[in-house]
């Protein structure tokens, strides 16, 4: 170990001496590109700070380089080694060059937008470049739209700095937080977040004082969640400005995009500014003058060119119905006729197309000649546990070619070397919601031309490439300019219960970055008002306050606390139902042959209760709980997923300790076995109690209609209730799924006289 510490250390020495002798030359090449690049300040405010900059810029230099870093107890020999070996691949990413002007724009302005294309570097590098200014005491937080990316960017960027990691070690500099995952420690610096985490946090600390920057990446993507996000800091960065926050230090946010939708990210901040015309108490005189002059003077931009070849563009002459079979071929075609290396990136919409693709070129693969390279499907979708995920970023085996299957996950999230020709089936799944039915589906949908172009720009990352898209040149012409935001076109309870709990009562009022529809937000008032989660004066309720506090949907929050009231007692129960219906993993797993399928259905019949989906739920969870010796077993004997239990497990084990944060179990009820004899009856009508809109009754004819709405439903075949000879009079669903036709998944037989109940207390407001 003495060995391996004395060569770590030289080779830190190395390059440092190294960085020193190049620091000079990257300065004065990265204030000409500050100059172009950031918004420009006024000369004199330039004159005046630059000579301070000039001082702090060089102690933090030196400081933010990583080699420079202390040695501390994260600073085992095996792990400086990484870091400095990694160190060679940052240097090259487009945005290193940037570091200074980034550095020095945020000391002088509080706002900056930043856009660079996918693999620049601006998840990585950015939290590194600021880690080390002056004013960031504290820790910076760094928001993502996807839990994978989260824990896979902590990784990188403790590996990059030298650190541990997550629950690594209490120690650990980079940490992360995703729903039912928290993994940061005392020390964490750079803690890496979903969004939906943030914005609880920012229920609970409404001045993010535990933060001194936060940075908000995948704008573009354009979730409910970031929409949010940036109205929360837009009022907080303007009322900081205005000298009404408590605040002991600055707050920096940095919007990260990775289309070029800078100039309305600006506007939005700016308004929030009031257009320089309300300026900060705290200012001297001549910062006054100087903003009066210079309207964009609290907001830098900057922008990180990628590298970019040239892609050829390939159409259909006809349009096509079976994309999949039309992938297929193009994949063979270009296998044969392109020389190696050259992976192919495949976007499909979802996890079905892709698997059927993947299990198409295994079999077509097996025809080939013995002499042609290997073909590797690997498929990435965001369900995909994580390992599998990893996959993709492994080097190509030589004498093969990748084959990626993907959904729209790397059109801008994840950067896939590489990859040199794009095959894209112009389509994407996207969260609909459907006013007239009050539900919300996932239905595939033509992409718009930004993210056809995003997706071609894959093609030309490392060398010019070439992208097939499945449809026809005039089909491309009628595609809309730019992708819908989320806010839009989704069901916003969440959202508008989020901004209730947060205190702002005049929704209709939030700085939205596009303002949802009318009735959208009039829909979710109403869905709020019937789970009781608002007062009739539209102010949030205790409930309500609850609810947003459960890492949960608000219609799950609801069934939580229904199950908590004396006269239900069920809670415990109900935490075992809502963990399965939380884990993303299927815990019973489709199975595709028949004969496989008899056998499964003969193991899980014990687990199959007559009341339906929610009931076996919880008898699965029980057994598997009560099960102490070997759970894998106990899993393969039923057909039942263990990766998807032990995630279960651990939902169900966070689930009870949050409800015993918010009182309504005690630090007993943690521990608790499971019970010997559930009340069903108190169960199903606790989870009526949130799923009122997702109930339905039998009509004469057999079929099922919706109580709210009179749509039809028809049971998934998934449902144990599916094809029973004696149909329930009436059904409660907690999923929608619209394919075909309109399905109800995840489904429980109910009483009438329940439902009745229910809509009673949820009307009568
Ligand atoms: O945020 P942006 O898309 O601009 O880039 P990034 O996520 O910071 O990625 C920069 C580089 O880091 C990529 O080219 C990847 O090769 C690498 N990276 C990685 O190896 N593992 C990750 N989990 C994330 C990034």
């Amino acid at each position: 170990p003495e060995e391996s510490n004395a060569a770590a250390t030289s080779q830190i020495t190395n390059n440092a001496a190294f960085e020193a002798k190049k620091g000079k030359k990257r300065k004065r090449k990265a204030d000409t590109a500050a100059g172009a690049e950031l918004a420009p300040s006024s000369p004199e405010k330039r004159q005046k700070s630059q000579q301070s900059h000039r001082n702090q810029q060089r102690k933090s230099n030196q400081e933010a380089r990583p080699q420079a870093l202390p040695s501390n107890g994260n600073g085992a020999p095996h792990l400086l080694r990484r870091r400095d070996e990694l160190l060679k691949t940052r240097k090259a990413l487009p945005i290193w060059p940037h570091a200074d002007s980034i550095r020095e724009a945020l000391r002088k302005n509080n706002v900056m937008v930043l856009t660079g294309e996918t693999g620049s570097g601006k998840s990585t590098q950015v939290p590194q470049f600021l880690t080390s200014e002056p004013w960031c005491t504290e820790t910076i937080a760094i928001t993502q739209p996807r839990r994978v990316a989260a824990i896979s960017l902590a990784r990188r960027v403790a590996e990059e700095m030298g650190s541990l990691f997550g629950k690594q070690s209490p120690a650990a500099k980079v940490g992360y937080s995703v729903r039912f995952d928290n993994a940061c420690g005392p020390e964490t610096k750079v803690k890496f977040l979903t969004e939906g985490m943030l914005l609880q946090e920012i229920l609970r600390d409404p001045e993010m004082n535990q933060y001194s920057a936060v940075v908000v990446d995948e704008v573009h993507e354009r979730s409910v969640n970031v929409d949010l996000i940036l109205g929360f800091l837009r009022n907080l960065v303007s009322e900081i400005e205005k000298g009404g926050s408590k605040r002991k230090q600055p707050l920096k946010v940095v919007i990260m995009s990775a289309t070029a939708d800078v100039e309305g990210l600006v506007k939005f901040f700016d308004e929030g500014f009031g257009n320089g015309a309300e300026r900060s108490k705290k200012e001297t005189q001549d910062e006054i003058e100087d903003h009066t002059t210079k309207q964009n003077d609290l907001i830098s931009t900057c922008f990180v060119e990628g590298r970019q070849y040239p892609v050829k563009t390939h159409y259909l002459p006809e349009p096509t119905m079976d994309w999949v079979e039309s992938a297929l071929k193009i994949i063979f075609k270009i296998h044969y006729k392109e020389p190696l290396p050259g992976d192919i990136l495949v976007f499909l919409t979802g996890q079905d197309k892709i698997e059927s693709l993947e299990k198409l070129i295994n079999d077509y693969a097996e025809g080939m000649e013995k002499e042609m390279p290997k073909l590797l499907p690997l498929p990435l979708f965001a369900a995909l546990p994580q390992y599998a995920q990893q996959r993709i970023f492994e080097p190509t085996p030589r004498h093969a070619r990748k084959v990626i299957l993907a959904t729209n996950i790397a059109e801008t999230s994840v950067t896939v070397p590489g990859v040199r020709f794009v095959i894209d089936c112009g389509k994407s799944k996207i969260k609909q919601f459907r006013s007239k039915l009050g539900l919300e589906s996932l239905l595939a949908k033509p992409v718009s031309k930004s993210a056809s172009i995003q997706r071609k720009g894959r093609a030309g990352r490392e060398a010019p490439g070439q992208c097939y898209r499945l449809y026809t040149e005039p089909d491309y012409a009628t595609l809309e300019e730019r992708t819908k935001p989320e806010i839009l076109r989704c069901d916003l309870v969440q959202a508008i219960l989020t901004m209730k709990a947060r205190g702002v009562n005049d929704v209709l009022n939030f700085p939205f970055l596009d303002r949802p529809p009318i009735e959208a937000l009039k829909e979710a008032l109403f869905q709020l008002l019937r789970l009781g989660a608002l007062k009739a004066d539209g102010t949030v309720s205790d409930i309500g306050l609850k609810m947003s506090k459960l890492p949960v949907t608000p219609k799950l929050g609801r069934i939580i606390l229904e199950a908590g009231r004396p006269e239900r007692d069920c809670l415990l129960d109900v935490i075992d139902i809502i963990s399965a219906l939380s884990s993303d993993d299927s815990i019973f797993f489709n199975i595709v042959t028949e004969e496989k399928k008899e056998q499964a259905e003969e193991a899980r019949r014990n687990l199959y209760r007559r009341e339906g989906d929610h009931m076996s739920f919880l008898t699965t969870v029980q057994q598997y709980a009560e099960e102490h010796s070997d759970r894998r077993a106990w899993c393969d004997r039923h057909f039942v997923s263990h990766r998807a239990m032990q995630n279960v497990m651990n939902i169900r084990k966070q689930l009870r300790q949050q409800c015993q944060t918010l009182k309504l179990l005690t630090p007993s009820d943690l521990t608790a076995d499971v019970t010997s004899s559930p009340n069903s009856d108190a169960i199903l009508a606790s989870l009526l109690r949130g799923f009122i809109s997702n109930t339905a009754r039998l009509c004469p004819d057999g079929s099922y209609k919706t109580f709210l709405g009179n749509h039809t439903v028809a049971i998934h075949p998934s449902s144990v209730l599916h094809g029973r000879k004696v149909k329930a009079e009436a059904i409660v669903f907690s999923e929608f799924l619209y394919t075909n036709k309109a399905y109800a998944k995840k489904v429980s037989a109910v009483q009438m006289n329940w439902i009745e109940d229910a809509m009673e207390e949820a009307f009568d407001i």
